[in-house]
């Protein structure tokens, strides 16, 4: 009977040891514990055991049962305590939650590089409008009523004296009245035109005029100024050239193109911007002595240029919020 005993204690013991689950344990249970269980065997065997025999075995075989039942009431609340922990959700094991961090739109990072160039080169930035007057938008650059020069600019009108600025120039006219020269500015802001959309066009960009005024300004120094900006923003060995055009508010005038050479493609100039000195009667339209001072100007599309130094392939990416795009940058 004795060793009866031992051997259940001790399988009791192994047995507990290797206990995997709640549900494992209580087979567990019913195997020992249960009605039918070895213990209730072991008791039904100590009854039929002769009357002096019994206090030999009783003590060992109640305490053994109450020890067992101590134990097993033991595992079960640990294995409680971390089901309940499971219900809180933590699961250590899984992996961490990455944090995603913000970036600053590669157009304004484009914008704050240009900025940043041209005050290296001595100037200062200023803002205007987007809604403007036809006056500052068109007349006061020399565009005059009904000329052709208008549908240059494809433009949203609000009413018949008011619309969305179609280019940054307007600024020009608002600075000029506002100071006397020398002025040496930028302007960058957005521009609106009423154009088919497509991969190269779209109805809103942003542009960066530049206008300088003084006594004596020269072409030649519009030209060091832009080249100066081009090298700094694409790189010293950047191909550039100045190709003449037309704007109703410069003479002469002229149009900047950027070689483009994409990998494995064949290359091909494209313009970036257009400038010019500043036309004698745009400065007698805001009272500037045009015998007296003289001025260059320039105005860039900052997506062209984006898209030039980034190898963007399409100028609606910059106003989609596509993430695959956005982050990027
Ligand atoms: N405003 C012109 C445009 O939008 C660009 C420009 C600016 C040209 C200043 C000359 C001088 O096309």
């Amino acid at each position: 009977m004795l060793e009866k005993i031992q051997t259940t204690e001790k399988n009791f013991k192994s047995d507990l040891s290797e206990v995997g689950d709640l549900n494992h344990l209580e087979e567990l249970r019913i195997k020992y514990l249960g009605r039918k269980g070895l213990f209730a065997i072991l008791f039904d065997e100590f009854k039929q055991l002769p009357n002096e025999e019994k206090p030999k075995y009783g003590q060992t075989l109640n305490r053994l049962k109450i020890q067992c039942q101590n134990e097993f009431n033991e595992i079960k609340s640990k294995f409680s305590e971390t089901a309940e922990d499971d219900d809180k959700g933590i699961d250590l094991t899984l992996p961490g939650r990455s944090v995603n961090i913000g970036t600053k739109h590669i157009l304004m990072q484009t914008l704050f590089q240009i900025k940043s160039i041209f005050k290296g080169l001595g100037f200062s930035v200023y803002e205007g409008p987007e809604l403007e007057s036809d006056y500052n938008n068109f007349e006061a650059l020399n565009f005059p009523a009904d000329h052709p020069a208008r549908d240059m600019q494809d433009t949203f009108f609000v009413n018949e004296n008011f619309l969305f600025r179609t280019h940054t120039s307007p600024v020009q006219v608002r600075l000029m009245k506002e100071k006397k020269p020398p002025i040496r500015a930028i302007i960058p802001g957005k521009v609106y035109r009423n154009e088919a959309i497509s991969a190269k066009s779209y109805c809103l960009f942003h542009q960066v005029e530049g206008l300088y005024i003084d006594g004596n300004v020269s072409f030649a120094e519009l030209k060091g100024t832009l080249v100066a900006f081009a090298k700094q923003f694409f790189g010293n060995d950047v191909k550039y050239r100045f190709r003449p055009s037309f704007f109703p508010f410069t003479e002469p005038s002229a149009e900047v193109d950027i070689w483009w050479q994409p990998k494995g493609k064949e290359g091909r100039w494209l313009e970036i911007l257009g400038c010019g000195m500043v036309d004698p009667n745009v400065l007698e339209n805001v009272g500037i002595d045009s015998e007296k001072y003289t001025g260059y100007a320039f105005g860039m599309g900052a997506e062209r240029i984006a898209m030039l130094k980034y190898g963007i392939g399409d100028i609606r990416v910059f106003f989609d919020n596509d993430k695959r795009f956005l982050t990027q940058f």
